[in-house]
């Protein structure tokens, strides 16, 4: 596997990152994941926004197109070009002797490697809920995931897909994906961005995939009641996609397979991701 360290695409035996990094000693850094299908990067330039918004919500100073400059090259380099692959890029404040607040001088740590994607989930999502233990600014992609990592086992250890996170009695999404929930009346929702939930760009395709689908959608976090009560559920995300809920706790949502909404806009994420279709505009 070649990666990518601080400007060289090296073996990744050969990369050495300081173990005084920042990203190591405090979780000081964020990160990305993009999806690429046979050479083609799927909607990079919106990762490449959300990656501007976490280097600025974190204050490292690293112009954010070092992925659009980074992940395609890693994708070519690891003999990917053929295949669906994933970049994931971080950025760290870089090392510095320990010292909570930021190092007078610092020079950013930017570490990236490309692999194939995981085959997708066999069936709809088993999810857990379980409370959410994350900090106030979920919206920001930092690398501290220990809430996400120890809920995740949580979820694994009971034979579970995911954990749900919940929040107030509300459903948010899961340890790395967004959630969309169909009522009884038909209205698909998600939580609205903000800083509860990570602003997928996934998420931000189904939105227009339901519009263009002319499926109502309510930018509103579901009660956890609410969700037992649903037509329908999906995660997104970049790994994912679209993929439906089965059950949670071990009820089941809807019939317990992919609804009509979910099987749709399923169906026009893989289409556009693949290049079949372009991300349309609503109404087509
Ligand atoms: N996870 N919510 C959380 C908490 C996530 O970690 C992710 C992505 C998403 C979906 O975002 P997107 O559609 O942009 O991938 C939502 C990535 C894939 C990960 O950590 O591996």
């Amino acid at each position: 596997m070649l990666v990518y360290v601080n400007g060289t695409i090296l073996p990744l035996e050969e990369a050495s990152i300081s173990p005084l990094d920042r990203g190591f000693i405090f979780g000081d850094a964020v990160y990305e994941v993009v999806r690429f299908w046979k050479g083609r990067p799927y909607r990079l330039e919106e990762h490449v926004a959300r990656l501007r918004d976490g280097l600025s919500a974190v204050r490292i100073e690293v112009p954010a197109e070092v992925l659009a400059q980074v992940a395609p090259r890693l994708v070519e380099a690891n003999g990917l070009s053929a295949q669906d692959a994933i970049v994931y890029l971080q950025v760290s404040r870089g090392p510095a002797p320990r010292s909570h607040a930021f190092p007078q001088v610092s020079q950013p740590t930017v570490f990236a490697f490309a692999r194939v994607s995981d085959p997708p989930p066999a069936g709809p999502a088993r999810l857990m809920l379980i409370a959410d233990e994350r900090w106030g600014r979920c919206d920001v992609k930092a690398v501290q995931l220990l809430p996400n990592v120890l809920a995740a086992q949580a979820a694994r250890d009971a034979g579970m897909q995911d954990a749900l996170l919940v929040r107030d009695g509300l459903a948010l999404e899961t340890t790395r994906g967004n959630l969309f929930v169909r009522g009884a009346d038909g209205v698909l929702r998600t939580a609205p961005n903000g800083p509860r939930i990570l602003p997928g760009v996934t998420r931000q395709a189904a939105l227009e995939a339901a519009a263009a689908l002319a499926i109502p959608v309510e930018e509103r976090a579901v009660t956890v009641e609410e969700l037992f009560l649903a037509r329908e559920a999906f995660l997104t995300s970049t790994t994912l996609l679209c993929q439906a809920i089965g059950e949670v706790d071990g009820r089941r949502i809807g019939d317990g397979a992919a609804g009509p909404a979910t099987s749709a806009i399923s169906t026009r994420l893989r289409d556009e991701f693949q290049g079949v279709r372009s991300a349309a505009p609503a109404g087509s």
